[in-house]
């Protein structure tokens, strides 16, 4: 794919430059998910092709682009004139946590499809979400 596209972007991290070590990873998949929104926006075709944690893509890549040691590519999004327009998936799911107030309505067509009831119980949730420090919503 990337063969022929007439552009890909290379989304990588420079360490040296890193705000919050540990998050450059997260950092690069909002700006990798940002240039595919982008890209959608100007009817473009790109798609991500993961790069990173793959040991020998991070190698072959940074081989291939002559990359310096502290710059780590994350992924590779090819982008050219989409060949076909495939109609949206709608993979929407719900989901109901028993005890409580966190309920998002359900859009699914049967009821299997209907709620999804997170195995868990309310103490098991308060202590995921530290009740003291965070507010659910
Ligand atoms: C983290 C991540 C890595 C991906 N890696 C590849 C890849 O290596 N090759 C590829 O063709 N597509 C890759 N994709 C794209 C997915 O296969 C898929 O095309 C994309 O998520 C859109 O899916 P959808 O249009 O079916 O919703 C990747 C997507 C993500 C989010």
């Amino acid at each position: 794919m990337v063969k022929y596209a007439p552009l890909a972007i290379a989304v990588c991290a420079d360490k040296n430059r890193e705000k919050f070590p540990g998050l450059w990873a997260l950092d690069c998949s909002a700006a990798a998910e940002n240039i595919l929104l982008e890209a959608t926006e100007r009817r473009l075709g790109a798609v991500w092709t993961a790069v990173y944690p793959f040991e020998e893509r991070v190698k072959g890549i940074k081989e291939l682009l002559n990359l310096p040691a502290n710059v780590i590519p994350l992924c590779i999004i090819p982008v050219g004139r989409p060949a076909e327009t495939p109609a949206p998936v709608d993979r929407f799911q719900s989901f109901v946590y028993p005890s409580r107030d966190v309920v998002i309505p359900s859009r699914g067509r049967s009821p299997r499809d209907q709620t999804f009831v997170a195995p868990t119980n309310e103490n098991a949730w308060d202590k995921a979400f530290n009740r003291n420090r965070l507010q659910r919503c």
